[in-house]
């Protein structure tokens, strides 16, 4: 089903908006999806009662319509076109992810392998976007070369930005999503003054990602299978997460009908924070400050003071008022890798099971539902490989891409859709006379 198979399109029931203070009063409809909360449709109600409804940060607003991606934030569940993220993580791959979140469906084989084929054959970035990173210093943050690199590809592609035309978006869509890769390990070679390393068509997409990291020209590489699936299941636990703060970016600049260069380019920005994709590397240096166990009780008392800006990072969502699904795989999966590293009782590991202990039997964590999310245990696993904590965001933004491009495109797609404008509740001074600069 898409966004354009809307459920519900003879809907009937209504809400009734009484307004006392202007004595009238409005029937909105009431218009229900496929599954979760009904939605109040109030796009007309500025226009009937002349009233804006307030909601920052958006916690009670639908933006769209999306059929890619659902969660139920009470019961921890996270599905992409109807799959279980549990299922797609354990018996899927990255590639096919990207795939059913673009087209809806789980491609057969002969999709899947022509989709695979396509996203490689675009893994290489032109040779002068090479120059762009000799313009960077040694040690800029990994993710400011991506949102400058990926914004970048907007003046060398110029085949595949008109919106309008499906084949150009198709193509920009295959490069996004084959670059990234590119992209990402050419910033770590930078910032380590190692060469960068060509992609290789021989090697799976997430195989192919290991090599142009880690490999040097002096020595073969062949990607550790247990790493390899574990960084693909990483991929995929990242792929798409309804409308986040980054994927809305997404979907705000392309409702300006930006060109998709642009459009991913501003989800990498947004993503960034710390509040948001940054958590990962952010996790990682709250684990190394707390250093100990006996530490914890100190953190957790931090957490829950109101006079103290530190928030556990890691823990609490948005939506998920339960355990986020991703959270528990990638627990499951940190474990693997240490093992397969030889480091099962690894410090920093042990160290963050002990605080998930703690903080989940504790009162203020459990009364406001705060659990750990997707980026708690990310971290721990991609620096046993040796993924340096600057590098975490970026593995958020790699796969993330898959999720923003499938959103973008729906978002293209959508009949109802146009350019995104908020209003706001205007509290600044009202009408005043201009004073001369010797009246001040
Ligand atoms: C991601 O949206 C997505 O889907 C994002 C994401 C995706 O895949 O795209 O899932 C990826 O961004 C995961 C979240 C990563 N961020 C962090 O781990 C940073 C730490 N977490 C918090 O900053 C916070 O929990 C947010 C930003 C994630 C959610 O913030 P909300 O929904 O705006 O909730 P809130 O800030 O209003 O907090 C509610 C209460 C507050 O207390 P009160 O004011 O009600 O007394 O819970 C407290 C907060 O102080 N709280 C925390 C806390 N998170 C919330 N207290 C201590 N530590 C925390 N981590």
């Amino acid at each position: 089903m898409t966004a354009s198979d809307k459920p519900n399109s003879g809907n009937t029931d209504t809400i009734t908006v009484i307004d006392n203070k202007n004595n009238q009063r409005l029937d909105l409809d009431i218009l229900t999806g496929e599954m979760g909360p009904d939605v109040i449709d109030i796009r007309k109600l500025y226009h009937d009662l002349d009233y804006f409804t307030y909601d920052p940060g958006f916690t009670s607003t639908a933006s769209c319509d999306s059929a890619i991606t659902y969660i139920d934030g009470e019961k921890g569940v996270l599905m992409h076109r109807g799959y279980k993220i549990e299922e797609l993580s354990s018996q899927s791959n990255f590639i096919e992810v990207s795939y059913l979140l673009l087209y809806g469906e789980l491609p057969n084989e002969q999709e899947l392998a022509e989709f695979e084929k396509d996203v490689k054959r675009h893994s290489l970035v032109d040779e002068q976007l090479i120059r762009f990173y000799n313009g960077f210093r040694r040690d800029a943050h990994p993710m400011a070369i991506m949102v400058g690199v990926v914004g970048a590809l907007s003046a060398f592609y110029h085949d595949s930005q008109d919106i309008s035309d499906p084949k150009q978006r198709h193509l920009a869509t295959i490069r996004l999503i084959g670059k990234m890769p590119t992209i990402a390990a050419m910033a770590y070679k930078y910032a380590i003054g190692q060469p960068f390393v060509y992609p290789s068509s021989e090697l799976s997409y997430t195989g192919n990602f290991l090599r142009m990291m880690f490999s040097v020209p002096a020595e073969d590489y062949v990607p550790n299978p247990v790493l390899e699936r574990a960084i693909d299941c990483l991929f995929v636990l990242h792929a798409d997460h309804e409308q986040n703060a980054s994927t809305s970016t997404v979907r705000l600049a392309g409702s300006s009908q930006a060109n998709p260069f642009a459009c991913i380019a501003a989800g990498i920005a947004s993503l960034w924070g710390p509040a948001h994709g940054g958590a990962n590397e952010a996790v990682l240096k709250m684990l190394i400050e707390i250093g100990h166990k006996d530490r914890i009780p100190e953190f957790i008392a931090r957490a829950k003071d109101k006079k103290d800006p530190f928030r556990l990072m890691g823990f609490g969502h948005r939506v998920y008022k339960n355990y986020d699904p991703r959270a528990k795989v990638l627990r499951d999966s940190a474990h693997d890798v240490l093992s397969e590293l030889g480091i099962a009782d690894q410090p920093l590991f042990e160290l963050a099971l002990e605080l998930e202990k703690i903080a989940l039997e504790d009162e203020y964590f459990i009364k406001k539902k705060l659990f750990p999310n997707v980026d708690f245990y990310s971290g721990i696993i991609l620096q046993a490989m040796g993924f340096p904590s600057s590098m975490f965001t970026v593995m958020f933004a790699i796969p993330r891409t898959a999720g923003w491009i499938s959103q973008w495109h729906e978002m293209l797609g959508d009949p109802v859709q146009k350019i995104g404008r908020p209003r706001q509740r205007y509290i600044g001074h009202g009408p005043r006379e201009y004073v001369s600069m010797d009246e001040r």
